[in-house]
């Protein structure tokens, strides 16, 4: 059994949280409000689930997602993510994070950006692409012939393959979409980002396979 820690509790944050929890995890959440603003979604996802601090979530978790604005990536606990698998949902907009030069010019993608923050940790860009209410709605178990796939990227192996076996758990598959460098194929605005899994006003969401993502992936340029 894993217990996953949450940086961030919201649309993504949650929603992760409610597959863990059906798949038979532990779940430890956090917001920046604190642990009793959490006590509604505590309640909804039963023992399996408890509120506490940012530092609390991030020592608990053996895996932990941070699912935050990327304007509050320099306040993610650190050193007790150090040796972790640290799932990133993070998309940068300027409108809501403020501008960052790296960022506005290509140099850095919004995972290294939050790399930065977490030295120690492994950060694996990874949710990202998916709108929360198809997250939610496209789940299936291995070997379901609609099952959806999702792209991640990260700098170790070790690391990829927790995150990978996390996504099998919970109803995905994973396509490796490479480095932290390269998870601009990944970032909004690109093939993979949001369509694959249909219009947005479809909460049902459409089935995304292996080979879609991969060719969504292939056809990103800058
Ligand atoms: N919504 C989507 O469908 C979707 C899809 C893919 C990716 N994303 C990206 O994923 C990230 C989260 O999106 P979201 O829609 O889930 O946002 P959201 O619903 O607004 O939730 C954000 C969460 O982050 C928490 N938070 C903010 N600052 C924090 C801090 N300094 N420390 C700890 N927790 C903090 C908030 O807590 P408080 O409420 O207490 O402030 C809240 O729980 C964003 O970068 C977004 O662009 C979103």
């Amino acid at each position: 059994m894993t217990t996953v820690g949450f940086i961030g509790s919201g649309n993504i944050g949650g929603t992760v949280a409610r597959l863990a929890v059906a798949a038979g995890h532990q779940v430890v959440l956090s917001n920046s409000r604190g642990p009793r603003t959490l006590a509604g979604l505590v309640t909804e996802l039963g023992s399996r689930a408890r509120a506490a601090t940012a530092a609390e979530a991030a020592a608990a978790g053996d895996i932990v997602v941070v699912s935050i604005p990327v304007k509050a990536d320099g306040s993610v606990p650190a050193a007790p993510l150090a040796g972790k698998p640290v799932m990133d949902t993070g998309n940068y907009y300027p409108e809501r994070d403020g501008h960052l030069a790296e960022l506005d010019a290509g140099d850095l993608t919004s995972s290294g950006y939050l790399q930065r923050f977490l030295a120690g940790a492994h950060v694996v860009k990874c949710f990202n692409n998916i709108y929360s209410k198809h997250l939610e709605n496209l789940a299936r178990p291995a070997g379901a012939a609609d099952r959806s796939y999702l792209p991640i990227a990260g700098d170790s192996a070790v690391p990829k393959a927790a995150v990978t076996a996390f996504l099998d758990s919970i109803g995905y598959g994973a396509v490796d979409a490479g480095q932290l460098a390269d998870s601009w194929r990944q970032q909004p605005g690109t093939p993979v980002y949001g369509s694959p899994y249909g219009p947005f006003d479809n909460e049902k969401g459409t089935p995304a396979g292996e080979d879609v993502i991969r060719a969504a992936l292939a056809a990103a340029s800058r």
